[in-house]
């Protein structure tokens, strides 16, 4: 995997402490100081939600990670205390296999419920940012005792999840979870569905993108860009940007550039979460459908605005329902016309064919058409793009994404 060396780190650090800052300081002196709890060292996601409300979190805070990695370096160049707390059987366990591995690692868990607990005493609200931190942290609230928001990325169905886990989360949000935040309406009704609690006590604030980032990221000349990046040249490029994991549906796009021989396609990402069998199959789909010439493994990129913007359309293929989809919304702050799968969360932010293209998902020929339709037609494709920027400035601006969550978690926190 690439080394993720803090590119605009600072600048990302000082507009997002400016904005919070000029807009809130009255209120600095009532706000909670938060312990983060994020299970991952990989840089997915709900890290990348989290990073700049850590960043600009006012009062005293600190995220504990239960893995160490490449978040860690990122958050530190940013100026956000990290502790670790790491135990490899702990993080070795996998959603769908939640079961035995629980029992395996029974020891590890004791041991980082008890450390989430002795941090947490610490600060007035625990933040619990994914599935493990939100059972460690919940788990040992009879020892610390202080609120918990879980902040909730996921879709709880049992497309995602197995029972076990399902069980476990149900109860634990019913009786150990003070607030949750979800990151869609999606997640969110998977959530009351799960627990049977009012939908009103689930507030949704969507991610946010860094449009200035964006902006930076000059694209004058596309051809230099992709040259600076190793990607063919006056060729019809599509990109699909995000780890590399089955339920990501990389192999659905790799079918549709089989029956576009025009097609080029870089797929930008890594497999993040020991999905590397799932990336070792592209590799042989690809050589046995012949497309291997026009397919491009970029691996995980620090810079996805350049490698956004050096693409002419932008592919997300997700099989199962995608709890929001931070990929969409960045592909549409580049300025690039966005094919996305119509499921979860995916439908609160792309509206078909207005700024967006909409297929169903897992179906190769819907994927192809849309492909086809808008590599012949330049002008929809760039009616397209404008109004996605329009859109994604006036609802996904990381701005408005902190704002949301600031005031959220401040309603809860008192
Ligand atoms: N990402 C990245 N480099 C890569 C691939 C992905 O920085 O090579 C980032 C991408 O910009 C996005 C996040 O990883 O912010 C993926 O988030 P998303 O919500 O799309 O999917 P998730 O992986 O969390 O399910
Ligand atoms: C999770 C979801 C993804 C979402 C991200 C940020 O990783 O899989 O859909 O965009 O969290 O909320």
């Amino acid at each position: 995997m690439k080394s993720t060396a803090p590119v605009n780190a600072t600048a990302l650090a000082a507009a997002a402490t400016s904005l919070y800052a000029s807009s809130h300081a009255a209120e600095t002196g009532s706000v909670a100081s938060i312990l983060f709890v994020d299970q991952s060292g990989q840089l997915g996601g709900a890290e990348f939600s989290l990073l700049p409300l850590a960043v600009t979190w006012a009062a005293h805070r600190e995220v504990l990670l239960l893995s160490d990695g490449p978040f860690r370096a990122k958050l530190e160049a940013l100026g956000v205390p990290v502790r670790l707390a790491c135990d490899t059987r702990v993080s070795g366990i996998r959603k769908e296999a939640v079961h035995l591995n629980w029992l395996m690692a029974l020891p590890g868990v004791v041991r980082q419920i008890r450390t989430i607990a002795r941090h947490a005493e610490a600060f007035d609200v625990l933040f619990l940012n994914t599935q493990k931190a939100l059972v460690l942290g919940a788990l040992g609230k009879p020892l610390h005792r202080r609120r918990i928001i879980w902040h909730l990325h996921d879709i709880m169905s049992d497309d995602h999840f197995g029972p076990l886990q399902r069980f476990i989360v149900k109860w634990l949000a019913r009786c150990a979870v003070d607030h949750v935040v979800a990151n869609s309406h999606a997640s969110a009704a998977s959530l009351v569905a799960l627990t049977g609690c009012k939908p009103e006590r689930v507030p949704v604030v969507h991610n946010g993108v860094d449009l200035d980032e964006f902006s930076r990221a000059g694209d004058a000349d596309v051809n230099a860009l992709r040259r600076r990046l190793g990607l063919p040249e006056q060729v019809y490029l599509a990109g699909l940007f995000g780890r590399l994991a089955p339920w990501k549906g990389q192999h659905v796009a790799l079918e549709a550039l089989a029956r576009l021989p025009e097609l080029h396609l870089v797929l930008v990402g890594s497999a993040l979460f020991g999905e590397e069998a799932y990336a070792e199959s592209l590799r042989e789909q690809a050589a046995r459908l012949g497309v291997g010439e026009r397919l491009q493994f970029a691996g995980f990129r620090d810079d996805m605005p350049a490698w956004m913007k050096a693409v002419d359309v932008i592919l997300h293929t997700s099989t199962e329902p995608e709890p929001f989809g931070r990929v969409i919304i960045e592909g549409m702050a580049a300025g690039r016309p966005v094919i996305a799968a119509a499921a979860g969360g995916v439908k609160e932010i792309v509206r078909h064919r207005k700024n967006g293209w909409l297929v169903p998902p897992g179906n190769v020929e819907a994927l192809t058409e849309a492909i086809d339709i808008l590599h012949a037609a330049p002008e929809l494709a760039q009616r397209i793009a404008d109004q996605a920027l329009i859109d994604v400035s006036r609802h996904f601006s990381v701005e408005a994404y902190l704002e949301q969550m600031r005031r959220t978690i401040g309603k809860v926190t008192g």
